[in-house]
């Protein structure tokens, strides 16, 4: 990739459509309907730079190995994946919401260790760990909130936004791990090599978000 080229990977789904209308106020803006498209990769109105769209767990992979310069990704996955590898020089305040642990209403306390199902496995351990708690980690990949009830877990760390989720399957909130936002990452090579261009489309995106 040349220098004077961007590439930036966007997480698909409910996330991009927050995060579309943001770039366009940036002015970068894709060359075709994302939507109604099966590519992944998509010319901008800016001639040097390009979006691919993937998704939210594969962004910072993609970022670290340098295959894309800049990412958008929760930090949920920023935290799940460990970040060494990139800058995250800007909070786009989207896609808000929290990290948390939940247990069934009015669940006993549980004598021995504490079965936590989830899909952030890093996250869980390292937080259960510094609360100097031991737990057994069952991972899934989708609905968690149905294992307290089928028996599988005592609590679950799953994303919570307006706690709806949780009501509806006998849970509620317990503890406070992280708020999650989405988060622009930038591949540190790239952030040397490619600096006059990066700098210009992280001036672009934060006068979006403080204009937002
Ligand atoms: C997330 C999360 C919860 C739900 C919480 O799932 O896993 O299931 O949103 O939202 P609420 O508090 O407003 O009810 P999402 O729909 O993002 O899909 P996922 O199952 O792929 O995580």
């Amino acid at each position: 990739m040349k220098p004077t080229q961007l590439v930036i990977a966007l997480t698909k789904g409910r996330i991009l459509d927050e995060v579309l209308p943001l770039f366009e106020q940036a002015n970068i803006i894709p060359a075709e309907d994302i939507s109604k498209s099966r590519k992944l990769i998509f010319d901008t109105s800016l001639p040097n730079v390009k979006l691919m769209v993937i998704r939210g767990s594969d962004v910072p992979t993609y970022v670290e190995f340098g295959s894309a310069d800049m990412g958008v990704v929760g930090k949920d996955l920023l935290l799940e994946h460990g970040s060494e590898e990139f800058y995250e020089p800007l909070d786009l305040k989207l896609a808000e919401c929290r990290l948390m642990t939940a247990e069934p209403v009015n669940a006993k306390e549980v004598s021995g260790r504490l079965k936590v199902a989830t899909k952030f496995t890093n996250i869980a351990k390292k937080y259960f760990a510094e609360q100097g708690q031991q737990i057994e980690l069952i991972k899934l990949n989708g609905a968690l909130e149905l294992a307290p009830s089928m028996g599988l877990a005592d609590a679950i760390v799953d994303i919570v936004d307006t706690g709806k989720t949780l009501t509806a399957n006998g849970l509620e909130p317990r503890e406070l791990i992280a708020h999650v936002s989405s988060r622009v990452i930038v591949n540190k090579a790239s952030m040397k090599i490619k600096n006059s261009i990066i700098r210009d489309v992280l001036g672009k995106l934060r006068a979006a978000v403080e204009n937002s």
